[in-house]
């Protein structure tokens, strides 16, 4: 194998190693706009304080969260950070939550029956 060849090769394994890469990274993002129901469980930990433990609420000024559909709970929530929803407690809430944790926050009721 001379030179040229040589780097012909290591080139093409580079462009293969790219688009694996790639191929992951879009595999990833897909899993990270869905939201991820196992890193949603300890983001969620706060938010049984009042909404009870997994989103069973006993007390009727919580909402349940548990089962509730996931884009619902997403929505709710940046309606409280935008103030379109208002409510005291969630408003102070909602804005330190970013819609990566949100997204897994909303993943995590959403599976619990
Ligand atoms: C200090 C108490 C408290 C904590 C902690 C809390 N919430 Fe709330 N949450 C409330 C109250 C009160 C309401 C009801 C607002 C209303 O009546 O409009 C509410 C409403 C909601 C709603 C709307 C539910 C519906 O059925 O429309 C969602 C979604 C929500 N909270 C998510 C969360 C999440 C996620 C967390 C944790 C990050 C959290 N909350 C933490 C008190 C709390």
């Amino acid at each position: 194998m001379n030179r040229k060849s040589g780097q012909k090769t290591l080139l093409g394994y580079r462009v293969t190693r790219l688009l694996i890469t790639l191929a992951l990274m879009s595999i990833a993002s897909a899993t990270i706009a869905a939201g991820n129901p196992a890193a949603g469980k300890f983001k969620a930990i706060s938010c049984q304080i009042c909404h009870g433990k997994d989103g069973h609420s006993t007390n009727p000024a919580y909402p349940k969260l548990a089962g509730q559909h996931a884009a619902y709970i997403e929505k709710q929530m940046h309606d409280f950070k935008t103030k379109k929803r208002i409510d005291p407690v969630m408003n102070e809430m909602a804005p330190s939550i970013s819609d990566r944790d949100i997204a897994d926050i909303a993943a995590y009721f959403e599976s619990i029956k």
